[in-house]
């Protein structure tokens, strides 16, 4: 995709540090609290991705957190590592000795500027906090180069303190001041200019590196950072899929991707190695138990899925009508435009051809009338059913297995019973497997992998309740590795665990299609 800019095309680009948070800020998400072998799992893939600085956690809160700390320090020595502290001697010993072992590392100290946080919260005058800020920034000095300073809540502060404030930090040796939009509430035209008044205002206000740390309470984050880069910031603070405290942080996916396709227009870029993005969303997802909304831009389910037939049609002929971004740069599989009653020939044809089969016009027209039948009574039609259409319409058999019979005992006992018929349909025979598991899902996957002349590792289930009640369908996302590759299978159903199973199934079938292709693909090359 290129976007015409005549202003900065051929002017050297400003670099953005991308400072992520995942592990800090991000972990105070309720309920996304991580164990030390977890936050180091997401510390390797933050690495991977290309992260300029990690924040690992809160080295004083629990021995845990320490240990997490010190781990991802001793071993991440390509990228910076942060220490969180407050304005508190032991927090900044706990921070100190926690990033030790790391190869470049900074300190992170916080306190609030806010009136209202200095009345009710500190309880301490503007002159107390002065002396706090100028005491512990000259304290933590003594053991780093690079001082991260953050006024928290800034963009609620009287601005006459926060310069005073930044001032007082920046003669004590801060290097990068931090302005934090703490509760979401700014608006971009009045946060970008803070920072140029900041930069002005403040003696040695130039010397020093401006970030940018954008909660997003009015949905404004990413907007907020990115006035901040327009004026003069080049760090910004982020976390994957924007998990964080209330409605989370400026999500590190959506703007890296705005620099990376508005870059022109800007006139930045980053570091990030963008085919990471989505394994990291996935990985922090699965990692914090933290579900991804279908609409989030990026990484959300339907970012990049077109149902309306004029788009899909648009799209088959040339993907840049609706997609202003290439998901696969990205990591995100392409095949999941989906099918549902707005879904024209075009698309229907278009997957079916996916699977391998070629439909005679007569076929065609037979499959997209039940098409449109099955889209109307389920609204989404799925793999499974798409290919049960297509055997009806050619009577063909165009899916390796299907599953036709699942019976799984659940109760209080420690293992669970299942057992579950497969038709294979390259013999028309149909072979009934036992297997049990700690869950009945997992003995129901324990049945069907006897099934498989494939190894399909089971990495990944989703679960969405399709509408509310006792009688709600749940939608089931399954995908499995196979061969190196990631294969996906949906399913609905209102029972959970024969939707799970038929998703896996359909998992598989893709792993057993693809695998017969590249044989007959051998073959025909001798
Ligand atoms: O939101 C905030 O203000 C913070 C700071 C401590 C940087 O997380
Ligand atoms: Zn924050």
């Amino acid at each position: 995709m290129t976007i015409d800019n005549k202003n900065t095309s051929n002017t050297a680009k400003r670099r953005i540090h991308i400072f992520d948070t995942t592990l800090r800020d991000g972990e105070q998400a309720p309920g996304a609290s991580m164990k030390p072998e977890q936050k180091i799992v997401i510390a390797r893939q933050l690495a991977r991705l290309g992260v300029d600085i990690i924040e690992p956690g809160f080295p004083i809160s629990s021995p845990g957190e320490f240990q997490a700390i010190e781990q991802i320090s001793r071993e991440l020595q390509g990228t910076e590592i942060c220490g969180f502290a407050r304005c508190v001697k032991a927090d900044i010993d706990a921070a100190v000795a926690a990033t030790q072992a790391a190869a470049r590392r900074r300190l992170h100290l916080f306190i609030s500027a806010s009136q209202i946080h200095l009345d009710f919260q500190l309880r301490k005058t503007q002159d107390q906090v002065i002396d706090m800020v100028r005491s512990m920034v000259a304290y933590g000095k003594q053991f780093v180069d690079q001082m991260e300073f953050s006024p928290m809540d800034a963009s609620r502060s009287s601005e006459e303190f926060l310069l005073r404030v930044v001032e007082a930090a920046i003669d004590e040796g801060a290097t990068i001041i931090n302005i934090p939009d703490t509760m979401g509430y700014a608006l971009p035209e009045e946060f970008g200019p803070l920072f140029t008044r900041v930069r002005e205002g403040v003696r040695g206000g130039d010397k020093v590196i401006y970030s940018t740390h954008c909660h997003n309470d009015l949905g404004l984050a990413v907007a907020n950072s990115l006035a901040a880069i327009r004026h003069g910031a080049t760090q910004v603070e982020v976390s994957v899929n924007g998990v964080g405290e209330r409605a989370g942080n400026c999500a590190l996916e959506e703007l890296v991707m705005a620099l990376e396709t508005r870059g022109e227009s800007l006139g930045v870029e980053t570091g990030i190695a963008v085919d990471q993005i989505y394994e990291t969303s996935r990985i922090v997802s699965r990692t914090m138990h933290f579900p991804i909304a279908y609409n989030k831009p990026i990484v959300g389910r339907n970012a990049f899925q077109h149902e309306s037939g004029i788009h899909q049609d648009g799209l088959l002929k040339n993907r840049n009508t609706y997609e202003i971004m290439d998901p696969e740069a990205m990591g995100i599989p392409r095949s999941m435009i989906i099918l549902g009653k707005h879904s024209g020939r075009h698309a229907i044809k278009h997957r079916v051809a996916e699977f391998g089969v070629e439909l005679s016009e007569h076929e065609m027209e037979a499959l997209y009338i039940r098409f449109k039948e099955k889209a109307d009574e389920l609204k989404i039609v799925t793999d499974d059913v798409m290919l049960e259409l297509v055997g009806e319409a050619t009577d063909a058999h165009v899916q390796p297995f299907a599953l036709v019979d699942l019976q799984v005992l659940a109760g209080s006992q420690k293992s669970r019973i299942a057992s579950v018929t497969i038709h294979r349909s390259e013999d028309g025979s149909e072979n009934t497997y036992t297997g049990s598991g700690e869950g009945p899902l997992e003995a129901v996957i324990n049945c069907i992998r006897q099934a498989m002349p494939v190894d399909a590792v089971f990495e990944d289930l989703e679960l969405h309740s399709l509408s509310t009640g006792e009688d709600a369908s749940g939608e089931a996302v399954v995908s499995v590795i196979s061969g190196g590759e990631r294969y996906r299978g949906t399913a609905i159903h209102k029972d959970i665990i024969l939707a799970a199973a038929r998703a896996y199934v359909s998992a598989c079938n893709g792993a057993v299609i693809a695998g017969r292709n590249a044989e007959a693909q051998r073959a025909e090359l001798g």
